[in-house]
């Protein structure tokens, strides 16, 4: 299930101490309630059918939908770290001219589930997407009209940006803090940070969230 977007403002939140989370430096993003989203459920309610969480491997699913749902298809998507390419390739089959950029090569997954028919559906070995090979820099993103970031490292200030500097809207989940040209101080919320990153590059802020495990909350900036 796609939860709708709202727009939000967040006012940036000083921490009074830094949580450290594992070997993570940064606090988790904020909760659905803070973000003013819909829950999922109470935390105690057992949850059945749409409302139950899919595993996290459906993420590319799941934002394929959300970006149909939200932007023209005519638009050209630069799917910013992007992996072995399943999000890029979702799009292609949507309509959308989407591209990868990514540094490490990675061949697509030889199958997906579609979760609308809720049949595996097998991508040809003869498959490919485009890609371009490299680090993500804030020029690529002249050339595209819908620039996301789906868990990318490495981009994601980058991302925000290009979409500033070039006046193209930008999805953005992100996830690690990893490769980033500038990062907050520990304890601060990375998620926060880039929102606060975002509106101070003058750029609005939705939130979102996807009905998947894991770090499932992402915004659109633009
Ligand atoms: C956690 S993976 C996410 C991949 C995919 N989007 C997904 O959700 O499975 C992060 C990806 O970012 C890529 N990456 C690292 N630094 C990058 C950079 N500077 N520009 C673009 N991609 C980068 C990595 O190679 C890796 O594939």
């Amino acid at each position: 299930m796609v939860q709708p977007v709202r727009n939000a403002t967040l006012t940036r939140i000083a921490f009074a101490g830094c949580v450290v989370l594992g070997t993570h430096k940064h606090l988790p993003p904020p909760s659905l309630e803070e973000l003013g989203l819909e829950s999922f459920g109470r935390p105690d309610e057992r949850l059945s059918g749409a409302r139950l969480l899919k595993p996290k491997k459906f993420r590319f699913q799941l934002l394929a939908d959300f970006i149909e749902a939200n932007f023209d298809a005519s638009m050209r998507v630069l799917d910013v770290g992007g992996g072995k390419g399943l999000l890029t390739y979702l799009l292609r089959l949507r309509g959308y001219a989407a591209c990868v950029v990514e540094p490490e090569f990675q061949v697509l997954p030889g199958k997906y589930k579609d979760l609308n028919t809720n049949k595996r559906v097998k991508i040809p070995q003869t498959e490919s997407v485009p890609r371009i090979s490299e680090n993500f820099e804030v020029e690529l993103a002249e050339n595209f009209d819908l620039i996301v970031g789906l868990h990318a490292h490495g981009a994601n200030l980058k991302m925000l940006e290009a979409a500033a500097r070039f006046g193209k809207p930008c999805v953005l989940m992100p996830c690690c803090v990893i490769g980033e040209s500038a990062t907050p101080t520990p304890g601060e919320s990375w998620f926060k940070w880039l929102v606060h990153m975002a509106e101070e590059a003058g750029l609005g802020v939705e939130y979102f969230c996807l009905n998947f495990k894991g770090q499932n909350v992402g915004f659109i900036a633009r």
